[in-house]
């Protein structure tokens, strides 16, 4: 009888203990782990995460079989990946030389800082945004200009014009988070083109496409058609949203060739080969991206619904986010939910009284509201009962 590597594999995960325990199963699992983030251990068969931004479900069983089926690889360097990059390529239409593999956006994200502020260059972007681009910055020597979102918390893309036009010299690239985050808010398509057509050509911008699967808004477009055109866009994607795969660490960058041989001079260019199965099978899996999309968006415009017929402020949102106006500093707020078993928010300055919150399953987000309710008072122009 002829052994298959697979039952060979398996008779020795057995043979350690591990049994038939497979992802599918321990999948269930992943909802009720204990972890420990500073002193106190947090059980999340308890408490409720939402202030990470993080996909509540969890990756689809198809994305889970996958990266079951990579574990024969586990032991090996040069493994296959699972039709990732191919995957990647077909979407958008780019050859293998317009794309880098990271550790996560993240990953990418740094790189791009790396690559462009050495000897003290700056990123050009609004604030508040996604503030490890400009954390990072600082870490490398370079620096951020900051520049205020609009009173409608829109990015002020006139302004960004201005000043990449009249600093282009100090300036090494610009960040533009579409939708941004932490306000959930889009930068339109006709905004993105202002933008590109308005900076100096050769400026190189950094597009933040980590919430794109979530939008519905039709003035949205994503940005990797510039990519096409040669334009200086390196335009970023993740599996830690929609994908629910955020502790695994995958995400890509996409830009013209030259530009990715000057960042992968910086990345890692280490995956493990399970995500890289498991993000190749989720780019397939349109059905559940599309489960993970149209539960977010019920549940939270649900939960915005409440908030305002309470009487307060919502900012509309495109992603597994929003923020809402509690008019008070945000900090000492967050400490209030800690006793509901819930987390919530951060600052996020100059935004100090708006709280962003995450968006959780049905059951987390009618949490949210209880304890809500418990901490705020109904506000003066709440919709009578
Ligand atoms: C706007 C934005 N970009 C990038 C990331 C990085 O995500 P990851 O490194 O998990 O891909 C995040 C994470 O929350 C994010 O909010």
């Amino acid at each position: 009888m002829g052994l298959s590597r697979r039952s060979l594999v398996s008779g020795f995960a057995a043979g350690l203990g591990y049994a038939s325990l497979r992802g599918t199963e321990l999948l269930a699992r992943t909802r009720a782990g204990i972890f420990q983030r500073g002193r106190a251990p947090i059980d999340l068969s308890v408490v409720a995460k939402i202030n990470n931004n993080e996909n509540p479900y969890g990756p689809s069983e198809v994305v889970v079989e996958a990266m079951d089926s990579a574990w024969e690889w586990v032991n090996r360097y040069g493994t296959p990946d699972g039709g990732l990059r191919a995957g990647i390529q077909e979407l958008h239409g780019v050859e293998r030389g317009n794309i880098l593999l990271g550790a996560g956006s993240g990953e990418i994200l740094d790189v791009v800082g790396t690559t462009f502020l050495l000897g003290g260059k700056k990123v050009l972007g609004a604030e508040p945004s996604y503030g490890q681009v400009y954390s990072h910055a600082r870490r490398v020597g370079g620096g951020a200009i900051l520049r205020p979102l609009n009173p409608d918390n829109t990015q002020n893309i006139p302004d960004l014009v201005e000043v990449a036009n009249q600093h282009a010299s100090e300036i090494g690239f610009v960040y533009l988070c579409n939708p941004n985050n932490p306000t959930g808010v889009v930068v339109p398509e006709q905004d993105v083109q202002q933008l590109l057509d308005g900076i100096p050509a050769d400026m190189p911008v950094l597009i933040d496409e980590a919430y794109h699967h979530f939008i519905d808004d039709p003035a949205y477009a994503t940005s990797i058609p510039y990519v096409l055109e040669g334009r200086p866009v390196i335009v970023t994607r993740t599996f830690s949203k929609i994908a629910g795969l955020a502790a695994m660490r995958l995400g890509y960058g996409v830009a013209p060739a030259e530009i990715i041989e000057k960042m992968s001079l910086f990345a890692t260019g280490s995956q493990n080969v399970l995500v890289k199965f498991g993000g190749a099978a989720s780019l397939r899996d349109l059905a559940g991206q599309e489960r993970v999309k149209a539960l977010n968006i019920e549940v939270r415009e649900k939960t915005i619904a409440e908030l305002r017929a309470y009487g307060y402020e919502v900012i509309s949102s495109q992603t597994n986010f929003f923020m809402v106006d509690v008019k008070r500093n945000v900090r000492e707020v967050a400490q209030e939910f800690r006793p509901f078993d819930i987390l919530v928010g951060r600052p996020f300055p100059p935004m100090d009284q708006h709280l962003r919150v995450s968006v959780g399953n049905a059951d987390e987000m009618r949490r949210f509201m209880v304890a809500f309710r418990e901490i705020f008072p109904a506000a003066a122009n709440a919709a009578a009962a």
